[in-house]
């Protein structure tokens, strides 16, 4: 079995543990401390992969273009993140007002893992001119699962769509290929803590 193969396989095992997130944790961080899974990934290419998918586990492969950031969201689920490649910064949110306010952050390297709860809101968002590479494992069906999304001018909620995730992917993507920044595209930036 390949790392990748080996990864999915542990947090599989892990969700039939007693305390699954913990196994989780551990087998993200296994993962993300081996060399060979940025190698077994390959050449980065901008995007999220589904590796495994089932109503209690989803196990993707994010790969953020250089600088791009994801406006504010929920997953409504427990989530383990770990970084094999490059830098992801996290801006969290909590519920204020019929809106969100910034509520911190926190910056992964290479081999960190952050665990999210169910009712974390963050924003994701690659810092580095280079892609960086993040095992992304969740507590329940990502893809599937009704949640929230965050205008980030107005932060006004709204229905997540993937579609419009993939869209800001290939909008990074190119203009990271172009060597534009994102900021001049997108004038408002959202507020930081
Ligand atoms: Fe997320």
């Amino acid at each position: 079995m390949d790392v990748v193969e080996d990864l999915v396989a542990a947090c599989v095992q892990a969700m039939t543990e007693t305390e699954p997130r913990s196994a989780v944790r551990e087998a993200v961080s296994r993962a993300v401390a081996d060399p060979g899974l940025a190698h077994a990934f390959g050449e980065p290419r901008a995007g999220f992969d589904i590796l495994y998918r089932s109503d209690e586990l989803t196990v993707l492969n994010f790969t953020w273009p250089p600088h791009m950031r994801l406006f504010p969201h929920d997953h409504r689920m427990w989530a383990a993140i770990g970084i094999y490649r490059g830098r992801e910064d996290n801006q969290f949110f909590r519920r204020a007002d019929g809106s969100i306010v910034p509520s911190g952050g926190t910056s992964l390297d290479e081999r960190d893992v952050l665990m999210l709860g169910g009712d974390a809101i963050h924003a994701v968002e690659n810092p580095i001119g280079a892609h960086t590479g993040a095992v992304h494992v969740y507590g329940g069906d990502f893809v599937a699962q009704p949640r929230s999304q965050w205008d980030p001018r107005t932060l006004a909620e709204e229905p997540f769509d993937l579609d419009v995730v993939r869209d800001e992917f290939a909008r990074a993507e190119r203009a990271a290929d172009a060597g534009r920044s994102l900021d001049a595209e997108i004038p408002p930036t959202l507020p930081r803590p």
